[in-house]
């Protein structure tokens, strides 16, 4: 079994006036199955342009300029846009910076994140009848 997610020397570029900011430089790390990671890092070392790339939302004239990243196995970077906005959201997503603005302070982010897996319907009803009702109308 591949790991569940895989990234293998990744590199995000941007293109500035100055020339070629190198904001991700040969990232490589595995997630398993049941594993959380913490990536950890001074302001500016590229963690939010990492979590970007896997999810393939850098804008430009920022680019990932090279590496793969594996979801089990299948290369998200090689895929087709349509296929790829299949895949986010529902094996893939991002809460992004800014909790107050993507969170719920009323909610716990347990059942946030469980509501938003409820909403592309992976796991249905089981799931359902574990979260607050306020969150699965
Ligand atoms: N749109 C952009 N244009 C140019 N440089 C960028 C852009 N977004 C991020 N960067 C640069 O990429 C590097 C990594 O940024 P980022 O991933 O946001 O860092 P952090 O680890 O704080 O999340 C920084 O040097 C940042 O200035
Ligand atoms: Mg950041």
């Amino acid at each position: 079994m591949p790991p569940l997610l895989s990234v293998e020397g990744l590199e995000t570029h941007f293109a500035t006036g100055q020339g070629i900011l190198r904001a991700v430089d040969g990232v490589s790390f595995n997630i398993d199955k049941g594993e959380v990671l913490g990536l950890v890092g001074e302001s500016g070392c590229g963690k939010s342009v990492t979590s970007l790339s896997i999810m393939r939302l850098v804008q430009p004239p920022g680019r990932v300029a090279a590496g793969r990243v594996l979801l089990e196995g299948e290369n998200l970077l090689a895929m087709d846009d349509e296929t790829m906005r299949r895949v986010r959201g529902a094996r893939i997503a991002m809460v992004f910076q800014e909790p107050m603005t993507s969170l719920n302070p009323v909610f716990s982010i347990g059942d946030q994140i469980a509501s938003a897996v409820l909403a592309v319907n992976l796991l249905g009803d089981w799931l359902r009848d574990t979260l607050d009702p306020r969150l699965t109308v």
